[in-house]
């Protein structure tokens, strides 16, 4: 029997060829489209009404259910079993769909699996992808060395991430994908979307956008063409740690391919109740990100007038390189900064070690202020000269600023930082 062809869920793609960007093609306008960004936080994918009986619900319902029943023998049903879809976490992918503009969404056990399910989709052996060295530091680790050594698919670095000819130089007729985060972990750099998108496009080629430091409340990279968005939601998203998972939005036949060919096979989905708890979160993301944008601002200029800080990456800062460019394609700066201080390594140890209210942990976008040594913790995979070229220097910290009142947060750095003064 033609498997293919017994099919009744339209979703089901069996290990055709991989999705291939149609630059004629143009995404569908999101029916909900017209409403606000915070109004869709709060209702898209979900209905109070939508459920039946005793599963009627004003809060969408967490369903843990790992299979599906059939009700006919030749008939599949739709979710069929928890690899592939379940009925919270569609809910929670039609939300972030939603929010960030796309067609379909995707979820997956984390952000870096995300990462690896998108690229494990789309490329064959012999393909490449382009970034820069503005990436996180699992996401480099992917790039350099799990990609290309074990499945044949190679990165190619810009090198002025600047200049959107460095972007065009580096694409040829194997770049599958060309991939951007801004504002980038951890060193804030802001990459031009839509002059990297335009580039991209005019050889044919798709461009994905990592928009886990701004989210969508802050950035809405679709709207400046971008075909797909990676998220982490572990991190703003989700906003307090308590949840790892991540998101891949994009055009429907290329996210039904990273499911039925990927996900499907490889499993590592984000669980119901992982799911369950993001949509909870997701209904304050608007008012959260205003807060961080806000405390991070005010700790941003603090940290520039402080003698034993000499450089702050923070893109609401008018002194930031991209600071105009910043403006253009974020509706606010966000809550991550990072800064450099004096005496490299052993001044960043000495501030971190000296602080009370601020957390010394890996991770960011939590509602407590966190911290963390990128040199030795995230981007120590980089050789020291690919650090260098892109700002991490050993006095590097990276802060991620919660919603703590900001004058507690500022005392807290002021009497760490009297520890490195002059
Ligand atoms: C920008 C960015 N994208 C993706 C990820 C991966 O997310 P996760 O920790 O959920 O795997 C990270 C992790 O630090 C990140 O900083």
């Amino acid at each position: 029997m033609d498997r293919e062809a017994s099919m009744t869920d339209k979703n089901h793609f069996f290990l055709r060829d991989p999705w291939r960007y149609d630059p004629q093609s143009k995404a569908p306008v999101r029916k909900d489209s017209s409403a606000g960004f915070e109004t869709r936080s709060l209702h898209a994918g979900f209905h109070p009404l939508d459920g039946t009986g005793p599963f009627r619900s004003f809060v969408p319902p967490l369903v843990q259910s790992v299979t599906y029943p059939y009700t006919d023998f030749d008939q599949i049903p739709n979710p069929v079993y928890g690899r592939t879809r379940t009925p919270t976490n569609t809910i929670l992918e039609e939300r972030l769909a939603s929010l960030e503009g796309g067609q379909s969404c995707i979820t997956a056990a984390s952000g870096c699996q995300a990462l690896f399910n998108l690229i494990f989709t789309i490329a064959r052996p012999g393909d490449n992808v382009v970034t820069s060295l503005n990436i996180f530091g699992e996401g480099y680790k992917q790039a350099t060395d799990i990609f290309p050594h074990r499945c044949g698919v190679t990165f190619r670095f810009v090198d002025d991430p600047a200049d959107a000819g460095s972007w065009d130089r580096q694409i040829d007729e194997r770049t599958k994908l060309v991939w951007i985060e801004t504002p980038s972990n951890p060193c804030l750099f802001i990459t031009d979307i839509r002059g990297v998108t335009d580039v991209a496009h005019a050889r044919g080629v798709p461009v994905m956008v990592d928009n886990t430091t701004a989210t969508a409340a802050l950035q809405r990279p679709m709207d400046l063409g971008v075909d797909i968005v990676l998220l982490s939601i572990s991190k703003f998203l989700s906003g307090n740690a308590t949840v790892l998972g991540g998101a891949i939005i994009g055009p429907e036949a290329l996210v039904e391919d990273i499911r039925w060919n990927t996900t499907e096979f490889i499993g590592a989905i984000l669980s119901p109740m992982a799911g369950w708890m993001t949509l909870q979160y997701l209904e304050t993301l608007s008012m959260r990100m205003d807060r961080h944008s806000a405390n991070a601002a005010a700790v941003a200029v603090f940290l520039d007038q402080h003698p034993a800080v000499t450089m702050v990456n923070y893109s609401g800062l008018v002194s930031h390189p991209q600071h105009d460019l910043a403006c253009r394609q974020m509706k606010a700066h966000g809550g991550l900064l990072s800064f450099v201080v004096k005496n490299g390594q052993a001044g960043a140890a000495t501030l971190i070690n000296a602080l009370r209210t601020v957390v010394h942990a890996v991770t960011f976008g939590t509602s407590r202020t966190i911290c963390m040594h990128p040199p030795t913790i995230t981007h120590e995979h980089l050789t020291v000269e690919e650090r260098q070229s892109i700002g991490i220097d050993d006095g590097l910290v990276r802060l991620s600023v919660g919603l703590e009142t900001p004058g507690d947060i500022i005392a807290d750095l002021d009497q760490a930082l009297a520890g490195l003064a002059p």
